[in-house]
């Protein structure tokens, strides 16, 4: 296992459209054992989708505070309900955080580790957390649903355990 550098803005891996996973081989299994361990060496974090290392693929995990941690790929957000305002941040945008519109509720589907199809419905921080790394995989970053840069705050502190 490693940790791997996290690549941030304006790393071009970042704008890329992420390729679907065929077979989950060895390479795959260990490209999520390396994002799962470079996650939890990042404090508040939540998530790490495979561009935030460099690999355009889509793949994303989570690790929510006190919960299992989340093993998806190729997900897809099959049902968006309502909306909120929310408080984002990135791992690949360090020292910021903007205000944005995300669902109140999502259902996504995908595969685990192991090739198993899954549906997950979520809500709350999971919810904004599957959002927000699907958001990578299709080369989009929190700072893209901003309607100016203006609106992005600097935090002092690493991020709270709420950034995705
Ligand atoms: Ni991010």
């Amino acid at each position: 296992m490693a940790v791997l550098p996290i690549r941030t803005f304006p790393d071009p891996v970042l704008k890329q459209k992420a390729k679907r996973v065929g077979t989950v081989d060895g390479s795959i299994r260990k490209l999520i054992r390396d994002m799962l361990e470079t996650m939890h060496a990042e404090p508040g974090r939540v998530g790490l989708a495979a561009p935030q290392v460099g690999v355009p693929l889509r793949v994303i995990v989570i690790g929510l505070p006190e919960e299992e941690d989340l093993v998806i790929i190729n997900p897809e957000i099959v049902r968006r309900r309502g909306e909120r305002l929310v408080d984002e941040g990135c791992l690949s945008v360090p020292g910021y955080v903007g205000q944005i519109k995300r669902a109140e509720s999502v259902t996504v589907k995908g595969r685990d580790q192991n090739g198993k199809e899954i549906r997950i419905k979520a809500d709350g921080l999971l919810a904004q957390a599957l959002e927000h790394e699907i958001d990578h995989l299709n080369g989009t970053l929190y700072l893209d649903h901003l309607e100016s840069l203006d609106q992005l705050r600097k935090v002092e502190a690493e991020p709270e355990p709420t950034q995705p």
